[in-house]
């Protein structure tokens, strides 16, 4: 932990009201405001909030299947996964379909359970891809969808204005309600500031208007986020060991994340959301397996063929070792600790190209939620962020025969679900698209033994 220059090492723990230990790292000055934040996992000990619209769309899948294939969807009943804070319209409601439902339930258990909320409606969104476009732009077109190219004041003025007034301080309204009272994780923007480190050559995301709305919008989210509610763990989108493992981009995405100034507040990264790159194993060093070395290693199984491109995060475990490393090297104090999305690879090796990320045939889910990880001093938890059984993105016919309004090539992939021809059309990203966990040769369920 890093602030304004003072060395950690001198700092304080106490607890706050609610019983949750908080840290600051010297003494505020009198009547300052600044957040603490949560020491340690806040997984550990917790019990996890399992969702009711989850379980409702895997009731209708139930329902609807038989045998081994309905067995297996029964036992998903119970495992808990994000919500997806994807609209503006799914911050206020009393119903378990909105953040605030969900808050009143869950601090309604006996022991109040820890929720994960994704917060993921940036200005621009999904600028390398379309299936995951969002409702706020930095430059809207006649038909209300973003103009990607139309740079306008190069900052994002109108787009960061409404994402902070009508999205971000509303989740600060509610969180701020339940501050304490209910134990919170907040995963912030996937896919977002990767996508500023490795695909600037996109004008959709290396144009300033883009660029702006990212980082501005992200470093305001963290801040006024960790105001509203101290004891909220908040980890960063941290893209994935295929995505920003190579040493340069880690480089680049280590001075994204210092530039924003923010580390304080972050109690680390979240990497592989809504991604398919196997857990695999601790391996003993940095480049252990690198161009080919050590091949029979456990460690070293690379179904993507990382190490020979001199990728040393051929897993995802490699990935939040390399990560970390990089993190404290780069910003002096900083020890981020990892989530690593389970949600959608339970098989690894299933594609046959790992630049493929569209509801990719046999992925299977992953571990359930655990904090029993490989590397517990790094990886806080195993959890189920992309809830498994929602589509990623589109096929360009939708289910119901209409045309698919956010349309990505990616999702006529060849290991795309709905490729082949007697396969379902996919509807919508976030839409509910059961064949991915029914079939039972697609289903993988794996608890992590314990
Ligand atoms: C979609 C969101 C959805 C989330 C979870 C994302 O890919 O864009 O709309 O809520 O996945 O399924």
């Amino acid at each position: 932990l890093y602030e304004g220059g003072v060395p950690t090492g001198t700092g304080t723990s106490s607890t706050s009201a609610a019983g949750t230990p908080v840290e600051s790292t010297s003494s505020p000055p009198a009547g300052s405001t600044r957040p603490t934040r949560p020491v340690g996992n806040p997984f550990k000990d917790a019990t996890f909030y399992v969702n009711p619209s989850y379980q409702t769309s895997l009731t209708g899948s139930i329902q609807t299947s038989e045998g081994g294939v309905k067995a297996t969807l029964q036992s998903m009943m119970d495992v808990p996964s994000a919500y997806w804070l994807d609209k503006r319209d799914k911050i206020f409601g009393s119903s378990t379909d909105s953040m605030e439902g969900i808050l009143a339930d869950a601090a309604a258990k006996a022991v109040p359970e820890l929720v994960v909320f994704i917060v993921y409606d940036l200005p621009n969104r999904d600028c390398h891809a379309k299936a995951s476009n969002g409702e706020l732009c930095c430059s809207y077109k006649a038909d209300g969808r973003c103009d990607y190219l139309d740079v306008g004041d190069g900052k994002c003025t109108a787009g960061l204005k409404q994402y902070a007034e009508e999205y971000i301080d509303k989740i600060a309204e509610v969180l701020r309600k339940y501050a304490g009272r209910v134990p919170v994780v907040l995963v912030i923007e996937p896919d977002s500031l990767p996508n500023l480190s490795t695909n600037q050559a996109d004008p959709r995301c290396g144009n300033d208007a883009t660029k702006s709305a990212y980082q501005d919008g992200v470093s305001y989210a963290v801040k006024a986020l960790a105001a509203a509610d101290p004891s909220a763990a908040i980890y960063l989108d941290a893209g994935h060991g295929g995505w920003l493992g190579w040493k340069d981009n880690m480089k680049d995405f280590v001075q994204t994340i210092k530039g924003l100034d923010v580390s304080e507040h972050l109690r680390g990264f979240a990497s592989n959301v809504a991604g398919y790159q196997h857990v695999g194993e601790v391996c003993p060093t940095y480049d252990f397996c690198l161009n080919n070395a050590h091949p029979d290693h456990p460690c070293c199984s690379d179904p993507c063929g990382l190490t020979s491109q001199w990728n040393p995060s051929h897993n995802e475990l490699q990935y939040a070792l390399h990560l970390r490393k990089a993190m404290r090297e780069g910003i002096p104090g900083f020890k981020p600790h990892m989530i690593i999305d389970t949600g959608r690879n339970g098989v690894a090796g299933m594609r046959s190209d790992c630049a493929n990320w569209c509801n990719i045939r046999g992925a299977g889910v992953g571990f359930v939620a655990t904090t029993d990880t490989a590397k517990p001093s790094v990886v806080d938890a195993y959890f189920w962020l992309k809830t498994p059984g929602e589509s990623d993105g589109c096929s360009e016919t939708l289910p119901d025969g209409g045309s698919c309004p956010r349309f990505d090539e990616d999702c006529a992939s060849e290991d795309s679900l709905g490729f082949r021809s007697q396969e379902p059309r996919a509807p919508e990203a976030g839409q509910w698209f059961d064949y991915q966990i029914k079939p039972v040769s697609y289903t993988h369920l794996r608890a992590h033994e314990t």
